[in-house]
């Protein structure tokens, strides 16, 4: 199992949990700058693929600073909208950005680990993930709550980063991913593992196929994906 703290005798939830805490502050301008804006696309690029299947009630996992969250409440007007995270520090960024933008009564935030949803079966017409399933600490118990608490019909949408496999895209990737991106998030965050991590969890993540075939086997039909920027990135979607 991939984590970030290997010195730590703490289980994964655990560690992931504080690491989340240790860089919530810096985490939106790290993002927008590690990944040189192109995150922003793709999140769009997620939520207009919700917004077509017109979803009254939607369950955003790992919902970290709420962005998915926020574009989800400004494209899709009839949606209410949860966030749920496990980090309270990532909670706590959220609301204020929600606050912020004057959304707070579109979206409800709350503190929650997504392999222990606090909802009943069939609640949710859609439930997004934005890179947040390669953190759970067991891949398939998350995916089989995410089935359960979706309504018939509804769907699951994932969105995560991928590998490459084009020369010589994958090298550059790579060494940008394992050798540049460390150091400068380390720097800024000053949390030394956080951006290791980061690497290592999307080199051991089942990607492509593989994550269709987890979607299978947790009950979810007509599964497929869609790569973007030469495979850097996945959106994965599944039906109930
Ligand atoms: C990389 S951030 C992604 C945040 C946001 N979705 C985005 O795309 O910017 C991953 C988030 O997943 C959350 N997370 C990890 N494991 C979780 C779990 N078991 N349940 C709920 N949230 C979890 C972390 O706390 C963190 O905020």
């Amino acid at each position: 199992m991939t984590i970030p703290y290997k010195e730590s005798s703490k289980g994964k939830k655990d560690q992931i949990r504080s690491m989340f805490d240790n860089i919530s502050g810096n985490y939106d301008r790290l993002n927008q700058m590690l990944s040189l804006g192109v995150e922003r696309i793709w999140k769009k690029k997620m939520v207009k693929a919700i917004k077509h299947t017109n979803p009254k009630k939607i369950l955003d996992i790992a919902t970290g600073t709420a962005d998915i969250a926020v574009l989800q409440a400004e494209k899709i007007p009839q949606a209410s909208i949860i966030g749920l995270d496990l980090s309270p520090k990532m909670i706590d960024f959220a609301k204020g950005k929600v606050e912020r933008k004057g959304l707070s009564h579109r979206i409800d935030l709350v503190v929650g680990d997504s392999e222990s949803l606090p909802y009943e079966e069939n609640s949710f017409d859609a439930v997004s993930i934005s890179f947040g399933v390669r953190n759970f600490e067991n891949l398939e118990k998350g995916i089989e709550e995410i089935y359960r608490v979706l309504n018939k019909g509804g769907r699951i949408f994932v969105l995560e980063f991928s590998k490459p496999t084009i020369f010589p895209f994958k090298q550059l990737f790579n060494f940008y991913f394992g050798n540049i991106l460390p150091r400068i998030g380390s720097w800024v965050s000053k949390d030394k593992s956080a951006y290791t991590y980061l690497f290592e969890s999307v080199q051991s993540f089942p990607d492509f196929e593989k994550f269709t075939d987890v979607l299978d086997k947790c009950g979810f039909k007509n599964c497929k994906w869609k790569a973007f920027t030469l495979g850097i990135c996945c959106l994965y979607i599944g039906e109930k």
